[in-house]
């Protein structure tokens, strides 16, 4: 049978699927991001753990192209750019690289775009025109869909939300700039928060004591759980910064709803609770009450790589079948 390649380059983490025509996931995998200094090592082990997953769902199947979302990715160009949270800089010719390795179409979109993608064929906005997704990971990534489409801009950058600036003197942040959106939420800018009000305050808290690199956003969500106060506190503040930013965000395209993806989004209520009531509180009344903030109708991982294999799909629908 037919298979499509969904890839999700991540900051952390790049994860892969197999996927059939009808959207099942055949095969799952993932490798580490940043583990090689140049981006072709890590295209060659990308592309050698595709071939290994391939022969294990066995000699009857046939690869009919490759669909990748990454973050600051080019639609248009088939890029990565000058990406915030990745190590390789400069402009990746990622599209290129692959289909020379497997001779199919390959196609590149953002990651948070792909999740929308996902969202928009298989999950909760099946039955939407006018929806955004905040992707919580590394960095914040969205997808802005409008009337059904996805808006991609006349460059191929539309909707880089996590790098609108909402304190220009904020926090450093990995575009170079200051105040990014992204360095307060995402799952990187939730720790800085943590790390922030340890040491503002003496306050007890069992997160005094561990380091930024072994602190995890669920381990964040745990002490919260378990009622410590600067844990609370960090995912209310989280959640104040995004709702009033998402107020914003709404005046721009009046979205049905506001799905919120990724590592931090698993903390559920934690994070959806104050994203809501800050909305709310800030929206202008003419918007109030209509906007849902949802989490993902798929499983988290499985709707940017199914979103990204959908990119195959369209360019496959739309171009005749040759392959
Ligand atoms: C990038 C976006 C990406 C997001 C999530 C941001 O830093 O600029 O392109 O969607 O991170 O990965
Ligand atoms: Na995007
Ligand atoms: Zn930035």
């Amino acid at each position: 049978s037919d298979i499509i390649v969904g890839i999700d380059i991540g900051g952390t983490s790049t994860k892969f699927g197999l996927v059939d025509q009808s959207g099942e996931v055949l095969f799952q995998s993932k490798i580490t991001t940043q583990t090689h200094s140049d981006f072709r090592d890590f295209i060659k082990e990308l592309d050698d753990a595709i071939k290994k997953g391939m022969s294990e769902v066995g000699s009857s199947t046939k690869l009919i192209g490759i669909g990748i979302g990454a973050p600051n990715a080019n639609y248009l160009r088939g890029t990565i750019e000058h990406a915030a949270n990745l190590r390789w800089k400069g402009i990746i010719p990622i599209v290129d690289i692959m289909k020379n390795d497997f001779n199919v179409p390959v196609m590149i979109t953002n990651d948070a775009n792909a999740a929308a993608m996902g969202e928009m064929i298989y999950g909760h906005a099946q039955v939407m025109k006018d929806f955004i997704v905040i992707t919580l990971g590394t960095g914040l990534g969205s997808g802005i869909v409008c009337n059904g489409k996805l808006v991609h801009g006349h460059d191929g950058f539309a909707a880089e939300l996590g790098h609108v600036i909402i304190n220009p003197r904020g926090r450093q942040c990995g575009c170079g700039r200051r105040g990014c959106l992204e360095t307060y939420v995402s799952a990187t800018g939730i720790k800085r928060t943590v790390y922030k009000m340890l040491a503002d305050h003496l306050e007890e808290s069992e997160l005094r004591g561990i380091s930024f690199h072994d602190l995890t956003t669920k381990m964040i969500a745990e002490s919260a759980q378990r009622g410590d106060l600067v844990a609370k506190d960090a995912f209310e503040y989280t959640g104040q910064v995004l709702g009033a930013k998402l107020a914003d965000t709404v005046a721009h395209t009046d979205p049905e709803a506001i799905f919120l993806f990724g590592g931090l989004s698993l903390a559920k209520d934690l994070i959806f609770e104050p994203t809501r009531r800050h909305l709310e509180e800030t929206l202008m009344p003419i918007y109030r009450g209509k906007v849902q903030v949802l989490p993902s109708g798929l499983q988290n991982q499985s709707a940017p790589i199914l979103g990204a294999s959908s990119l195959v799909i369209d360019f496959l629908n739309n171009n005749e079948r040759e392959v």
